[in-house]
């Protein structure tokens, strides 16, 4: 006969089984590449070049490059993306504009020049640029670093 506290002794049974699985199929492919984790994943090494290429076009990752930091912003593809409000950004060393709360063009070294050393900026563009920093830690995964094109990577 079933009782109440059959079906919950059931129920629990389920539900560890259920998390012994998926936690043993995590366990059993650790080099599988997931969006999900949230610790950051450091790829490798960019320069405004190799960086100019995943603008969202040919290739749908989107990579912006704030204070030195490469972060892989695909998943705010509404804003970088095509046609979004700040697809000037993508691919782009993006701190001179997020310091200067500008997606201007004037505010993005061209891709072909050094890498802008930020060395004219206010207090205020400073902090508003940290402020930036600190949210772009927060919210995408870092996959990299920017250094000079030419250097070898
Ligand atoms: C016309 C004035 C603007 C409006 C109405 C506007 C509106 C917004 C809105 C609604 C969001 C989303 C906030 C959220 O999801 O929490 C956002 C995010 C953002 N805005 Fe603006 N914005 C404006 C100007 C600017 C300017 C001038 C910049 C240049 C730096 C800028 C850079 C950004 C960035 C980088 C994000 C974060 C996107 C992300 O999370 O990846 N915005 N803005
Ligand atoms: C994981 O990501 C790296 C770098 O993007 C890629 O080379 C590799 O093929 C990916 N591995 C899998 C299993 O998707
Ligand atoms: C994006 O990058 C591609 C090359 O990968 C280039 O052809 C295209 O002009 C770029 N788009 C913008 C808006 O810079
Ligand atoms: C600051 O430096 C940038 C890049 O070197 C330059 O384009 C800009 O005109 C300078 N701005 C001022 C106010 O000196």
């Amino acid at each position: 006969m079933i009782t109440i506290t059959g079906i919950i002794v059931l129920a629990l049974i389920a539900y560890f089984a259920k998390e012994f699985i998926t936690g043993g199929m995590s366990i059993s492919n650790p080099l599988e590449n997931s969006t999900t984790d949230s610790a950051p994943i450091v790829e490798g090494r960019f320069t405004p070049l190799s960086l100019a290429k995943f603008n969202g076009t040919d290739d749908p990752k989107i990579l912006i490059a704030v204070k030195g930091k490469v972060y892989d912003v695909s998943n705010g593809a509404s804003f970088y993306g095509p046609g979004g409000p700040y697809e000037n950004f993508a691919g782009r060393d993006a701190s001179r504009g997020l310091a200067k709360n500008s997606f201007e063009l004037d505010c993005l070294t061209p891709t072909d020049q050094p890498i802008d050393q930020l060395k004219n900026l206010t207090a205020d563009e400073i902090e508003s640029l940290d402020g930036w920093e600190q949210h772009f830690e927060g919210k995408y995964p870092l996959v990299g670093t920017l250094h000079e094109n030419g250097d070898s990577i």
